[in-house]
């Protein structure tokens, strides 16, 4: 009896032995990877890095764009006096407008070169959701149902939203209610924010979606269109070109009001430079001049926006 538990005591101590063998049977790491294993655990490889806090020339070397060097930005020169093409002393037009303005401080701020092109408001949000381009210059609200396909930076406008007509249709809409009616066209661009205000207050109203800023207000003139729903900054300053335009009212629009660019989704760190360059923007007083110098180019004689073929396809 005595020997069998000594037996058993035996071929438990060898049983423990194979086990703690089995246990250690990786290779254990050499003397020189040894001490590899503390500092990664200093600094882990999956630590969100903070760009928001890091200064201009902190971020530059971290920022990818599109093309080394260079910073693609698009834009839809129907929108004065955000962006738009002014017709310069040889009658050639020009891209022109704060946006346009911001966009090449921003780039000079990042220290690449500015590639602006211009292109339909829907060609904006969609190279942006393409990441074809870095950057969307196009006084764009920062929708919420926008920012799976982008993000946004910081506002750097304000603008509002109005409902429009012309000179000698006002009194048919004495409220907004009043445009909701199966009998008047209404207009809004193509995949803008003023299109879902189209839908949700004239929804029994025959809504024509237009490419163009510049096709509504055409359209509005040409007596083809009864009202149309246009940022108010940008339906002020059509008006200034063609006094028929009539902004009759305000329209409520709480889910993302102001203007902010779109930035190539999860590029974090162009996204903190924007940031950065739009606060110096504000604070050196060039976006307050941008904005003054837009107003006036854009309320000339000439009727901006409407490139003489635009004008012709409308
Ligand atoms: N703010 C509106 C939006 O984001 C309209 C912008 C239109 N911009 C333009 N350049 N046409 O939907």
């Amino acid at each position: 009896m005595k020997n069998l538990t000594k037996l058993m005591c035996l071929l438990l101590a060898l049983a423990m032995v194979f086990a703690l063998c089995a246990c250690g049977s990786s290779p254990a790491p050499a003397a020189s990877e040894a001490p590899e294993a503390p500092a990664e655990s200093e600094a882990p490889a999956d630590e969100p890095v903070d760009y928001s806090s890091m200064t201009i020339d902190e971020l530059k070397p971290l920022i990818q764009t599109v093309t080394e060097g260079k910073l693609t930005i698009a834009t839809s020169p129907d929108f004065a006096p955000y962006e738009f093409y002014a017709i310069d002393a040889d009658g050639n037009p020009q891209l022109a407008g704060f946006d346009v303005g911001m966009a090449q401080y921003i780039a000079e701020f990042l220290g690449l070169e500015a590639e602006i092109i211009p292109m339909d408001f829907d060609g904006v949000l969609n190279e942006l959701a393409a990441k074809s381009v870095d950057i969307g210059a196009a006084g764009l609200s920062p929708d919420p149902s926008r920012m799976d396909a982008m993000d946004f930076s910081d506002i750097y406008y304000f603008g509002g939203q109005s409902f429009v007509t012309v000179e000698g249709k006002e009194d048919l809409f004495p409220t907004l209610a009043d445009a909701n009616k199966a009998e008047y066209s209404i207009g809004a661009q193509n995949g803008s924010i003023q299109m879902d205000l189209a839908n949700a207050n004239t929804p029994d109203a025959d809504i024509v979606s237009l490419v163009k800023v510049t096709d509504i207000v055409a359209e509005l003139i040409g007596g083809k269109l009864d009202g149309a729903f246009i940022e108010t900054a940008v339906a002020e300053n059509y008006a200034k070109s063609y006094p028929q335009l009539k902004i009759v009212h305000d329209v409520p629009y709480e889910a993302a009001a102001g203007s902010a660019f779109g930035i190539s989704k999860g590029n974090e760190a162009l996204l903190a430079a924007v940031n950065l360059a739009i606060a110096a923007a504000n604070e050196d007083g060039f976006l307050e001049s941008a904005v003054a110098e837009a107003n006036e180019l854009s309320t000339g004689e000439i009727i901006e926006g409407l490139l003489p073929d635009e004008a012709a396809q409308g």
